[in-house]
């Protein structure tokens, strides 16, 4: 199974289903891994605060190894969390992720959130009083110093994840290296449209994370039992995760489905032997309830000045 890429702002190319891998830890992250790249995967999604960069570095090494692909081959994505937003802690993070995953760069990097915690080494500081401790660093200078890991060769792009619109603008007025995409929760029942067009006319791609909002415990909602959603699937022979996955690419947007399930991992990539009709696209758009969708609200940074979802997404 080859998978068809997405062109960037600055003309590097993503594959446009990826592996997601948050939760996913040790052993069985590293098989799922491998198995991906079996299966034909060649983008990769990760993270510091996913704490598995150790395990998805071994599984590439051992299929670069196997002769399977070649570091070249492969889409790395990783995310600085926020305790290193302070400009100075901003490339010895990068570093410590390269090591972890054992790679000399990776393909994108991004800004896991847009507001920062106290800076160090804690990835969730808290006070006495068991509130998270904030810092009030500017992402526009974090957004310099992640642009001088593209000047080092230490990430080839740059990019953003679950900034809203008004922050997004506010990197674009500093940037000298414009972020390639937004990283953001999608599925249909949080279609985010206004987000979607804004990021399209900046040339910017948007790449869903939760996609399939289904066997989470976390979520609210599970657009995955929906019977609009069930009903399209049976129409096609596919599955509902296949159906929610393809909405996505029809809209233009990145998908990272996560599963540690080989048949999972198999069937989230089998996209590319069917189309939605017109008729189908409207009735999963039909499905959006706005920010009622939303699974992943990081509620306890509400009061945070860059906190995303205070102002409208
Ligand atoms: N930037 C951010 O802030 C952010 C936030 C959240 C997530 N992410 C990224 O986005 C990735 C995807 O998001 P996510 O993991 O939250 O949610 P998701 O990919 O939408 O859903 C994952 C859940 O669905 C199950 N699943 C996978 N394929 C399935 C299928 N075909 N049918 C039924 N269930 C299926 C998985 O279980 P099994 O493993 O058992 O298959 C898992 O429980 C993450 O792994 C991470 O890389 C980024």
């Amino acid at each position: 199974m080859s998978v068809p890429t997405v062109t960037f702002n600055n003309g590097q190319k993503i594959p446009v289903v990826g592996l997601g891998t948050s939760g996913g830890y040790e052993n069985q992250i590293k098989q799922a891994v491998k198995d991906a790249i079996d299966a034909g995967y060649r983008h990769i999604d990760t993270a510091h605060f996913y704490r598995n960069e150790h395990e998805i570095g071994e599984a590439v090494a051992e299929k670069i190894q196997e002769g399977v692909i070649a570091r070249e081959d492969i889409y790395l994505v990783s995310k600085l969390w926020n305790c290193f937003h302070r400009e100075d802690m901003v490339k010895p993070a990068l570093e410590n992720t390269l090591k972890d995953l054992g790679v000399e760069y990776v393909d994108l990097y991004l800004i896991h959130w847009p507001h920062a915690f106290k800076d160090g080494w804690e990835l969730k500081p808290y006070d006495e009083n068991g509130k998270l401790i904030f810092s009030d660093a500017d992402f526009c200078q974090t957004w310099k110093a992640m642009e001088e890991c593209v000047k080092l060769g230490l990430t080839k792009s740059i990019g953003l994840s679950n900034f809203n619109r008004k922050q997004i603008q506010k990197i674009l007025d500093i940037a000298e290296i414009k972020p390639v995409t937004n990283q953001i929760e999608v599925h249909p029942y949080l279609a985010v449209q206004d987000h979607v067009d804004f990021c399209k006319s900046k040339g910017i791609v948007v790449t869903a994370y939760r996609p399939i909002a289904g066997q989470s415990k976390l979520s609210k909602v599970s657009p995955i039992n929906d019977p609009i959603v069930l009903n399209i699937a049976a129409k096609y022979g596919k599955t509902p995760a296949q159906v929610m996955l393809k909405l996505q690419l029809q809209r233009g947007i990145v998908v990272i489905p996560k599963s540690t399930n080989i048949d999972r991992i198999k069937s989230n990539i089998e996209l590319f032997d069917f189309e939605l009709t017109l008729e189908d696209l409207r009735s999963l758009m039909a499905l959006d309830i706005g920010a009622a969708g939303r699974t992943i609200t990081e509620l306890e940074c509400r009061e945070h000045k860059d906190y995303p979802f205070n102002d409208a997404f």
